[in-house]
């Protein structure tokens, strides 16, 4: 059975962990093939990784970013060496930090920084040009990686692509790169979230909005 990646976006959202895991713990879901993977805000992840060591959660623990730097004076960065303490995973380049002049540059140069330190970097991607750019860089490496597919409009719109042009742009992707998952993201919900990973070339999907609540997560992870 393919293994599907169920990533949450938390943002910039205050979440309050403790109810939100409270309902976490109590959900029954079926999840022999999901890979489950929450990126709270970084002042979240202590506590986060507690929580989940102390109820033995199925649950991997994402960073939303990590510095373009290994250490040193950079007021405000944190390194992929102390996200290694908490984290497996980390997004690089979303949409809404290249928004904020976040270049291909220095996104190579974080997706370095995470494997450097054992973290599994979850790449965003909006068009065909930032798939190719990466994947001259990254080609052949044999590190693990996740790549998520999410258009700009289908961001926080409640507007999500169509699943056919998502598993087309997958596999697009999967034609530049070779092995890697292939995630979708962009207004997924409980209700539409299987007719994407119902597509051949989608490998997951990435939640913001929806993973917010404790219980439309939870349907998201249980219909995928
Ligand atoms: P959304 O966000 O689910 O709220 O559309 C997705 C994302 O930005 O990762």
């Amino acid at each position: 059975m393919r293994q599907l990646f169920i990533v949450a976006n938390w943002k910039e959202n205050s979440v309050n962990a403790n109810e939100w895991f409270a309902q976490i713990i109590n959900a029954e879901w079926n999840i022999e093939n999901r890979s489950v993977i929450v990126c709270p805000p970084f002042t979240l992840l202590t506590k986060i990784n507690q929580v989940v060591l102390e109820h033995q959660l199925p649950i991997k623990i994402g960073a939303q970013d990590i510095s373009q730097f290994a250490k040193g004076a950079h007021t405000g960065e944190v390194s992929g060496e102390m996200l290694n303490e908490f984290t497996k995973y980390v997004i690089i380049g979303h949409s809404e930090r290249r928004s904020m002049g976040e270049s291909e540059t220095i996104i190579f140069e974080k997706l370095k920084r995470a494997m450097e330190n054992n973290l599994i970097p979850i790449v965003c991607v909006s068009e065909i040009e930032q798939v190719k750019s990466l994947s001259l860089k990254v080609k052949n490496e044999g590190e693990q990686l996740l790549i998520a597919y999410e258009p700009l409009q289908a961001i926080g719109s409640g507007n999500p692509d169509t699943p056919t042009h998502a598993d087309e742009f997958a596999q697009d992707i999967k034609r530049e790169f070779g092995e890697v998952s292939v995630l979708y993201g962009g207004s997924v919900n409980p209700d539409n979230v299987h007719s994407f990973t119902n597509q051949e070339h989608i490998d997951g999907v990435l939640v913001g909005g929806a993973s917010l609540d404790a219980k439309s997560f939870s349907g998201i992870i249980q219909n995928a």
